[in-house]
């Protein structure tokens, strides 16, 4: 994008009130430089000028960006226990939601996302799955997108290579020249967006050097703990492979609670727990973790993320400096009753999971399906 010098010199005066603006004025700067130096063979370079819905974010490293992660983002559902969002994948991305956390599992060796157990909870296939979010993608090119894989059943990282390769995936994502990188060494948003390689894939296990864009998690990113049931959240490392000082790291914000003696969410308190500020809030752990680390989550992983009315995205907008003004308000509730319990909800591509009994489990029936399938985790 070219500038005209006018609006330049306006932008500049604009910069001399908001040192907030600096980084994306550096970016359109680089941008007017770039394009001013070309000539006859050379096709202008497109720059981003908004990234994840903000200019101010275009010039800041994504290692040093807070970004709203959902928590088993594929187990949608009400009244099932084994679920932990309500709203389809297109919903949670569309409302801010920049992470979305999976299981997967090897179900007939198909790598298929499915909660604890696919018996329990089954949401279809990884392809499927990932087919939403390319669609999702291709609609919204100016935004970066993470997804954080567990890989249950430690399958080969060739496996996740062949689904993102059969969806167009692989062309999408960011793979760094060397990993682990500490999280100062990452690209800005904007630089990601200008490339085209704006996914950003970990694997909890099974990363292989020789498939460079499925990358180490915990090399790379250091976890809180994970099921707590204490709403006073810690900030202490859970699980780590790596330097913590230097690592992202993310905070597992989501409280369970003992169902007949099963972990399961507790959505009663939901909008507590995922409120701006207060005892046991998604804000009060970021405060927390904040002065413990020096430096805030970059990734902060909640269930049921609209439960508070879109204050996980306030959360992440305070962290980032910029203004949370969605155009839309977030979605709603699904009020429990509504009779959608455990639908996959993420695609309309897999009609065997509809058509399963199991995949419309009432909370009771899930909960006594646990016992009898031993500890139910909430992971
Ligand atoms: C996702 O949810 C939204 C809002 O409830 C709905 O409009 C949309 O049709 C759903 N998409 C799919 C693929 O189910
Ligand atoms: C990590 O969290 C899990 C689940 O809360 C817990 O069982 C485990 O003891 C924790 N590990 C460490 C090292 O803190
Ligand atoms: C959460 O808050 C919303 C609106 O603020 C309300 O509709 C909903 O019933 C609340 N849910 C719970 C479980 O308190």
């Amino acid at each position: 994008m070219l500038l005209s010098s006018k609006s330049f010199a306006r932008a500049a005066a604009i910069s001399l009130f908001s040192l907030s603006s600096f980084s994306t004025l550096f970016h359109q700067a680089q941008a007017s430089a770039v394009s001013s130096v070309g000539t006859r063979n050379i096709v202008p370079t497109k720059r981003a000028t908004v990234c994840n819905g903000h200019a101010e974010l275009c010039g800041k490293g994504y290692g040093t960006v807070a970004f709203v992660g959902a928590h088993d983002s594929y187990a949608i559902g009400v009244n099932n226990a084994a679920v932990n969002q309500d709203q389809n994948i297109t919903t949670q991305l569309n409302d801010g939601v920049r992470m979305l956390q999976m299981q997967a599992h090897e179900e007939s060796g198909v790598l298929t996302l499915c909660h604890t157990s696919c018996v329990l909870y089954n949401g279809g296939t990884l392809q499927a799955y990932l087919t939403t979010v390319k669609t999702w993608l291709d609609a919204n090119p100016n935004e970066v997108l993470s997804l954080l894989i567990v890989n249950i059943d430690n399958a080969p990282a060739s496996a996740y290579d062949t689904v993102f390769k059969s969806v167009g995936l692989d062309a999408v994502s960011f793979a760094p020249a060397s990993s682990p990188l500490t999280a100062s060494s990452w690209p800005t948003l904007g630089s990601m967006i200008d490339s085209g390689k704006r996914l950003v894939t970990f694997l909890d296990n099974g990363a292989d050097p020789s498939i460079p864009y499925l990358i180490d998690e915990f090399t790379n990113i250091w976890e809180t703990a994970f099921d707590v049931t204490d709403p006073s959240f810690d900030c202490n490392v859970n699980r780590t492979k790596g330097d913590t000082s230097t690592q992202m790291y993310l905070i597992n914000h989501f409280l369970d609670t003992f169902l007949f003696g099963q972990l399961v969410p507790d959505v009663a308190l939901a909008n507590v727990t995922n409120a701006a500020s207060g005892p046991g809030s998604l804000g009060a752990q970021v405060q927390t973790c904040t002065t413990q680390n020096t430096r805030p989550p970059n990734f902060l992983l909640v269930d049921f993320y609209e439960f508070g009315g879109g204050s996980v995205f306030q959360v992440a907008a305070t962290i980032n400096g910029v203004q949370y003004s969605p155009t839309t308000p977030v979605a709603s509730p699904l009020p429990t009753g509504s009779g959608q319990a455990g639908g996959p909800g993420t695609t309309t591509t897999s009609p065997a999971n509809d058509a399963s009994p199991l995949a419309h489990l009432s909370a009771i029936s899930a909960v006594t399906l646990s016992i009898i399938f031993g500890a139910f985790i909430a992971v």
